[in-house]
């Protein structure tokens, strides 16, 4: 109802208020801020994003924000506490520094901590899908990032929490990651909604580079004329974090804006499984491409891809038009 999704977002807010608290007042405070400040964090930024601390201890949050029976039953039902035994509850998040996510209007509905010592479980815990939490629809900052700017020309699209923080930190203010999941159709929607140019700037590793492909393959129903989709590829063991540190804004920058163009990518990708010296390795390319081909919304792409199909196998642009099956045709 109206009434307990309310409830719900005031809960959550209050547990973030609660973190935050605990960042600046708990006995292991000075530590927690020794970290955030050696991974660069400024006081602004970490108040401009909220973030806070869970303390270790096993029934910090219960015990605060779920004093009566009602509350406590809401935080086990928000996944921000669990239940070992029947009656017993515990902080799902321990000594972690924490990282709220926020929808579109700013409220917040779950978030994301990251491990402070060792030994305690994942590096990165993320809320569990509650009543008020579809993962593969919500991006992280993406409300920090329209509260930074006026207008959303290009977005940038990252791994993790500490990489949209960092950027942000550094001046880069229009950052956003998904949630631990792979940048999903949704994902893609939201953003070409919001702004003309996603550029994709994962890790530097195997992981990043199937991050990227598979951001490809979900954006492609959303270039429309004047979308615009493109990638960074980071050096080997860096990720934005490291790299914003290191070379700072305006190199940065200069990376985004020689991003490669989502045709460049499609095209390398596929190719590099195919001999194109073959009439076998051809025809398997423009198998791959054509449907991905199809995909594409605008006819100006579609056509500039096509040319570009057609230049790879040695065909012309009018034969391969002849196989494009696009998703509208399939209806009629
Ligand atoms: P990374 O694994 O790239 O984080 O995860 P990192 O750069 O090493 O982390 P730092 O710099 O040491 O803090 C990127 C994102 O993937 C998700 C989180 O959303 C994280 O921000 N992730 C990662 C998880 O959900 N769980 C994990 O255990 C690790
Ligand atoms: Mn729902
Ligand atoms: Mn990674
Ligand atoms: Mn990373
Ligand atoms: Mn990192």
């Amino acid at each position: 109802t109206v009434e307990q999704k309310r409830s719900d977002y005031d809960l959550m807010l209050q547990t973030a208020r609660f973190y935050q608290h605990q960042l600046k007042h708990h006995k292991n405070s000075s530590a927690v801020i020794d970290y955030v400040k050696g991974r660069g964090l400024s006081g602004e930024t970490v108040k401009h994003y909220m973030i806070g601390y869970a303390p270790s201890e096993w029934e910090s949050l219960c015990q605060q924000v779920g004093r009566n029976p009602e509350q406590r039953q809401q935080l086990l039902e928000l996944k921000l506490a669990s239940e070992k035994t029947p009656g017993r509850q515990f902080d799902f998040f321990r000594d972690r520094l924490m990282f709220p996510i926020r929808d579109k209007r700013g409220r917040v509905i779950a978030f994301g901590g990251r491990v402070m010592s060792k030994e305690q479980g994942p590096k990165y815990l993320n809320s569990p899908e509650t009543r008020i939490f579809h993962k593969g629809f919500e991006l992280y900052g993406l409300y920090e990032a329209k509260q930074a700017n006026d207008k959303l020309d290009s977005i940038v699209i990252v791994e993790g929490y500490m990489d949209v923080v960092a950027l942000a930190e550094q001046g880069i203010s229009y950052a956003v990651a998904a949630l631990g999941t792979a940048t999903t159709v949704e994902h893609m929607q939201t953003l070409f909604r919001t702004t003309d140019t996603v550029i994709c700037c994962y890790d530097g590793d195997r992981a990043g580079k199937d991050a990227a492909w598979r951001a490809l393959e979900n954006a492609l129903p959303y270039l429309k004329d004047g979308k615009s989709l493109r990638f960074v590829f980071l050096p080997d063991g860096e990720d934005p974090d490291s790299l914003v540190q290191q070379e700072g804004k305006e190199a940065f920058e200069t990376r985004l804006s020689h991003a490669d163009d989502f045709s460049k990518v499609l095209f390398d990708k596929l190719a590099q499984n195919c001999e194109l010296t073959s009439d076998a390795g051809k025809a398997k390319l423009m198998s791959e491409a054509l449907p991905m081909i199809g995909k594409v919304p605008s006819d100006f792409y579609q056509e500039s891809l096509l040319e570009k199909l057609a230049r790879l196998i040695g065909r012309t642009r009018e034969q391969l038009s002849a196989k494009l099956v696009t998703p509208k045709q399939q209806h009629n």
